[in-house]
């Protein structure tokens, strides 16, 4: 219908979907048979792209999404796999009406399985560099996550390591954030960690929160990480003041409604804080994070909102603006998107 005529043609802008979160069950089990990985075998759920699929209907919170999206990593060996999964994405969410993406990836889980950093960013580079060329009116930026899940000293390794690698000054990197399991993770434990971002001049930090932790992980991020952004953000919405320290400094919540639904934090769409947010003056964008998984990119996230909260052309106005004031690139690129 005309609607979702609109939302399709609405130029849009995407800042939080995990690259890893883009392998879908049939490129999961083809990358597994190519590089000689075994996959679980005391799990019926992979016998088959297709019993993979049917578990991923049934996820029952993120720690039991975050099993399975850790064992898909375990396909992924060469560059050449990073920039097939990397082009794929870029493809798809082009194809959506996305003209600018800022995609996050897990490198300490790849660094882990022997996969060394510069082999995940040279993969991803090299699809960047072909879209440059086959989809010219879309920016791509890369951001990755340390991972809450394991150890505070690990995480410092990682940010040494980017630290060295110049990646965050030469434009390859355009921030840095934190995800995986959040419930015990208080942002306090991080504190060190983007103290030493932000003395190394990291200009864009970033931090999953709110998701399934309270409002006080969000507001902790804020005064004690000094992040810009919290990705999800949707528990903010119990805090009246959070809400208005929010609005009032313009920091963007990365939305992910088909998310929250496929991962129990909420029962359905409709509890989500869409129209509270819009109402309060809360910038936040709409996004996919882990499409592969949760069975929608971000047009079918677009849609589902307008399903559930019956949006106007002024609203849908609201939100692409606040999202592309809200994307890490220049003024200039943001001019354009405009
Ligand atoms: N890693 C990938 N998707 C995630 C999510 N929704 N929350 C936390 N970590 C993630
Ligand atoms: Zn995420």
């Amino acid at each position: 219908d005309k609607l979702h005529q609109f939302l399709h043609a609405l130029p849009k802008c995407e800042h939080h979907v995990h690259i890893e979160g883009t392998i879908s069950p049939e490129l999961l089990f083809r990358l597994a048979s190519k590089n000689e990985i075994s996959l679980p075998s005391d799990d019926p759920a992979f016998e088959s792209p297709t019993t993979l699929l049917t578990r991923y209907q049934n996820f029952s919170s993120l720690d039991d999404f975050l099993h399975y999206y850790f064992i898909g990593f375990s396909v992924l060996l060469g560059a050449s796999d990073f920039e097939a999964l990397t082009y794929d994405y870029i493809s798809l969410a082009y194809a959506q009406k996305v003209y600018h993406a800022e995609i996050f990836f897990d490198p300490q889980a790849h660094i882990s399985r022997g996969v060394p950093y510069h082999t995940v960013i040279a993969g991803m580079n090299a699809a960047k560099d072909r879209a440059a060329v086959d989809f010219p009116k879309l920016s791509v930026e890369f951001i990755p996550c340390l991972l809450r899940h394991l150890p505070v000293p690990s995480a410092h390794g990682l940010l040494t390591e980017l630290l060295e690698s110049g990646h965050f000054f030469d434009g390859t990197l355009v921030g840095f954030g934190m995800s995986s399991t959040e419930l015990g993770k208080h942002p306090s434990l991080y504190k060190s960690v983007y103290e030493v971002a932000q003395s190394a001049g990291i200009a864009n930090l970033t931090a999953h929160y709110g998701e399934e932790g309270p409002s006080d992980y969000v507001k902790d991020a804020l005064s004690i990480l000094g992040v810009g952004r919290i990705d999800h953000g949707r528990r903010s919405v119990e805090d009246a003041e959070l809400i208005t320290q929010l609005a009032e400094s313009n920091t963007m919540l990365t939305l992910c409604p088909i998310s929250n639904v496929v991962l129990k934090g909420v029962d359905n769409m409709h509890d989500l804080p869409i129209r509270k947010f819009l109402d309060a003056d809360v910038r936040f964008s709409i996004n996919s994070d882990d499409p592969a998984y949760f069975g929608g990119y971000i047009l079918e996230n677009y849609c589902a909102v307008q399903e559930a909260f019956e949006l106007t052309v002024d609203d849908w106005g609201k939100i692409a603006r606040g999202a592309i004031a809200g994307s890490w690139c220049s003024s200039l690129r943001k001019e354009q998107l405009l």
